[in-house]
């Protein structure tokens, strides 16, 4: 706004920014508005030469600002920046384009921008917030820092009216052709508030695409309760608006959240092989509710829902802010795992189907990360027309020519031997990637706890003559007592279904029951490995098992060496479905649905989990797409094959919301007791176990967080059972999302800031720390296939077997024989190795990518001092891991435990906890 024509001449004196806003708004009574003053005086004098009509105006704005009481409405007016980002920066083709194209594109009256008044309400709309007049973006703000690549900041400028008062919400309009990502609004120098910022962080579509208008609040925070009059309807529409009404097939602009059952796995117009039974709605398949697409039935099965082409992945329905595309490298991760369900696994299966290839030694299967292995012949022409070069160097790191080669995996990098340590077994229970199912043996022999009546005598066969003298000096009996006895039970989650994998599918798997003993210097030494089949004549006829015992030599050190195979197989099995999918990506996602559809974004609670929830649709509706699939990668890679995720069905049966709780879930595990002499009040009974450990220092840490931040909010049980969008969201996810269990007598009521602050110390420890910690560890751990294989295909051999044979000459060939195939290997590899990477954008427990994400201090406090606890927790774990007492910590392997260590790098790292499940 250039008042006076002489100020271009006046250079060169900087006038002092305020001069202008002097006009606008009210100003503050310090020496700065003095000074600004004098220049005031200054231009009016020229702009009375200049312009002597606007004069009396003039002075009666100034007159207003100077006083405070501006009444002239029309010409006060407020400015404000708009960062967005458009959609083409998002867009994996444009993957190297310049970012700041046609950057004009949205200027115009293209997006129009009205406040809505906190205060006054307009008894003509049903008495909503008063509606200002439109706004449009303006000038393309290139001084603006600091702006992530492929913002762009624009200007706004509003004519300010009275009657706003108090701007609580922008009522926004896309009238441009294409959509953009809104990230925030600021205004500056509203009058009586100051700076007003709106965190949006959502697409904005073209007008056409939506039945309701675009609303964005203020980043305050009310209860239900204290929600302004004015914002009330706003705030209950949006909800209305997000919840959808249930029909027809949702589209990509949609922003509904609503619920389905998994009925969208199998393909059954493809054949009975591709049919899978409905997840979730039945005591028979009970399973958390996924995000529904609203996609037509199939036509063989009107209950299951049609499947999109795998060229399509990408385009699969999650409600729009729920989408990849916060930076490049989420496309990157989608674009990568749909190229290889779509073409890079064919061509592959195709290659191996044609040459059937083992991997004759260990030597063998290192080359795959030292110098690679042949590309099958014609594959990279095969392919190459439709990934991009630098994708398949992206996933193979081949450099094009002719290797695939993946990178070391840290499990061998210092030692490539250790893997197959009897310690390195068992630490792996303590600090691998799956450190959740060891427990303390609290009988001898272990017990199962299988219906006789159906599966008949399910008793274990280790008798105390296998163990005895394994004990250091103790009895089994005085082992026991002192809680010297450890348990890795794959029996009976597994033996319902070992008939059926290993009759209808190629793995050939056992049941097994690993018995292992604490040593006095803290690390497990294993002690016996039971391997049970259902007897051949039926079910209720009961188990047949052997029983293995450490062995280092002669073809007895093989078959022990195998007898633990086929243990890390059932564990990798239950890692991949139980710990990792259903445990936190499976039971996570109706939580993301309850809390959109049923708290407003101004709500506390929202803006406490919204940052957990990141990217986590998303990846599901993918792996639903591409991984767990009837013939999708798991399928492929993994032992159960078509059985995959409906033992994940069964085994949520036995799923307990309460005891997601870490401390919870150690004690029921009988790896820590109740002990106020404890720090936290909890001891573990092995004290060097590394997850344990750090996860108890997280959890604790996230349990203060969410404490301190909640005391805020609720200060009473009252408040929380008043508060009404609470109790809905509750409500709903107990009865929906996890409908199938809505019957359980452990849910919390949720009447108390106990429960409240529980609940979601459970629901942010899910999605972040249980996350990192069974998924980052996956290809630092299990890239090396031997180490942790996915499947077995043959049984152990019997004496007097040509594969017996084999095994006494030639040990290593018949091991690799015995597990995961060459193609299966490095599909799974290929798989982990993109699922184990943090993005570059990840946002670590801690952090946050949205500094106002609120505008109560206390808050923000409160999350600057769970930073600081996280930091000092990060310190600890160093100190821990150079322990050398702490010989579960390293381990032979050398491999720090760092899985729940807060703060990552991007790429594989095995370290860092992003706030979410997002991979
Ligand atoms: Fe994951």
């Amino acid at each position: 706004m250039n008042i006076c024509p002489t100020l271009h001449s006046l250079p060169p004196y900087k006038y002092p920014k305020p001069l202008f806003h002097s006009f606008q708004t009210k100003p503050t009574f310090n020496l700065s508005s003095h000074i600004n003053y004098f220049f005031i005086h200054k231009h009016i004098h020229c702009f009375l030469l200049w312009n002597p009509a606007s004069l009396l105006k003039m002075l009666h704005n100034l007159v207003g600002a100077i006083t405070g009481h501006n009444n002239g409405g029309s010409t006060k007016q407020i400015t404000g920046t708009v960062v967005l980002m458009k959609k083409n920066v998002l867009d994996f083709n444009d993957f190297n384009a310049s970012v700041l194209d046609r950057v004009h594109e949205l200027l115009g009256q293209r997006v129009s921008l009205q406040l809505i008044s906190a205060v006054n309400a307009d008894s003509e709309n049903g008495l909503k917030g008063k509606l200002g007049k439109p706004a449009y973006l303006e000038d393309w703000i290139t001084t603006i820092t600091p702006l992530t690549a492929g913002d762009s900041a624009y200007k706004v400028t509003f004519d300010w009216e009275d009657e706003i008062g108090v701007p609580g919400a922008i009522l926004i309009k896309n009238n441009h052709h294409s959509q953009f990502y809104l990230k925030t609004i600021t205004l500056e120098d509203v009058p009586g508030e100051g700076t007003v910022r709106f965190v949006c962080n959502s697409w904005v579509y073209p007008v056409e695409k939506y039945t309701k208008d675009r609303v964005f609040f203020v980043n305050k925070t009310y209860l239900p309760s204290e929600t302004p009059l004015p914002l009330q309807k706003y705030r209950e529409d949006e909800l209305v608006h997000l919840r959808g009404d249930g029909k027809g097939e949702l589209q990509e602009y949609d922003r509904v959240y609503d619920y389905a059952y998994y009925n969208d796995l199998g393909n059954p117009d493809k054949g009975p092989d591709y049919a899978r039974p409905t997840l979730g709605g039945s005591s028979e398949y009970p399973y958390p509710r996924r995000g529904r697409t609203g996609r037509a039935p199939t036509e063989s099965d009107p209950s299951s829902e049609s499947r999109i082409p795998l060229l399509m992945s990408l385009d699969i329905y999650v409600p729009r802010d729920e989408r990849f595309g916060h930076l490049k490298m989420s496309d990157f991760l989608a674009y990568a795992l749909k190229s290889i369900a779509q073409f890079i696994r064919p061509e592959l299966e195709a290659v191996f189907d044609k040459t059937p290839n083992e991997f004759d030694s260990f030597e063998d299967v290192l080359k795959l990360y030292e110098g690679g292995i042949p590309l099958p012949e014609g594959f990279l022409k095969d392919i190459g027309d439709n990934i991009p070069l630098e994708m398949i160097k992206e996933i193979f790191r081949t450099d094009g020519a002719e290797f695939l080669r993946f990178p070391t995996p840290e499990v061998i990098k210092k030692n490539r031997l250790a893997w197959r340590t009897d310690e390195e077994f068992a630490r792996e229970m303590l600090a691998g990637v799956n450190p959740v199912n060891i427990s303390l043996l609290q009988t001898f022999p272990p017990a199962s706890t299988l219906d006789p009546k159906v599966y008949g005598d399910q008793s274990s066969k280790i008798t105390e003559e296998h163990i005895k003298n394994n004990l250091d000096g103790l009895t089994v009996e005085e082992a026991l007592k002192s809680n010297k006895l450890f348990l890795l039970d794959h029996h009976d989650a597994l033996m319902p279904y070992v008939r059926r994998i290993n009759s209808n599918t190629s793995s050939k798997i056992y049941a097994s029951r690993t018995l292992l003993f604490l040593k006095s210097d803290g690390t497990l030494k294993p002690l016996v490995i039971e391997l049970s089949l259902p007897h051949p004549d039926g079910d209720q006829l009961g188990r047949i098992s052997s029983v293995f015992t450490p062995a280092e030599e002669g073809v007895e050190s093989s078959i022990w060496h195998l007898a633990k195979a086929y243990v890390a197989v059932n564990d990798s099995g239950v890692h991949q479905l139980i710990s990792h999918w259903l445990n936190t990506h499976a039971v996570c996602e109706p939580v993301v649905i309850a809390t959109n559809r049923q708290l407003s974004v101004v709500h506390p609670i929202y803006k406490l989990l919204h940052p957990h929830f990141r990217d986590t649709m998303n990846i599901n509706a993918l792996a639903r797409q591409i991984l767990i699939n009837a013939g999708g990668i798991l399928e492929t890679t993994v032992f159960p094959a078509r059985y995959a995720m409906e033992m994940s069905s069964v085994v949520y049966k036995n799923w307990v919301f309460p005891e997601q709780a870490l401390p919870a879930d150690l004690i029921k595990r009988g790896m820590a007791v109740k002990d106020e002499s404890s720090p936290h009040g909890l001891r573990l009974l092995i004290q060097d176990y590394p997850y344990g450990v750090d996860g108890i220092e997280i959890w604790f840490a996230i349990r203060n967080w969410v404490e301190d931040y909640c005391s805020f909010y609720y200060k009473t049980d009252d408040i929380v059972q008043k508060d009404t969008e609470l109790q809905s969201w509750w409500k709903e996810l107990v009865e929906e999302g996890h409908g199938d269990k809505k019957d359980e007598p452990w849910w919390p009521k949720m009447q108390t800031r106990e429960e409240l602050i529980e609940t979601c110390t459970i629901i942010i420890w899910t999605s972040s720390a249980l996350h990192a910690a069974v998924n980052f560890g996956q290809y630092p751990y299990a890239g090396y296939l031997p180490c942790r294989p996915t499947a077995s295909r043959r049984f152990m051999p019997e004496k007097g077997t040509p594969e017996y044979d084999e095994l006494e000459s030639n040990p290593d060939k018949a091991f690799l024989k015995t597990i995961t195939a060459q193609f299966q290997t490095v599909l799974g590899i290929a798989l982990i190795e993109i699922l184990s990477r943090h993005s570059t954008d990840e946002v670590y427990l801690g952090q946050t990518d949205t500094p106002n994400w609120t505008s109560d201090a206390k808050a923000l406090e409160a999350f600057d001092r769970f930073g600081k606890k996280l930091a000092e927790i990060e310190e600890k774990i160093t100190n821990l891991n150079n322990d050398e007492n702490l010989k579960n910590r390293v381990g032979k392997v050398e491999m720090p435990y760092t899985l729940l260590y807060p703060t990552g790098e991007s790429g594989i790292a095995g370290k860092g906890i992003p706030n979410s499940v997002s991979i």
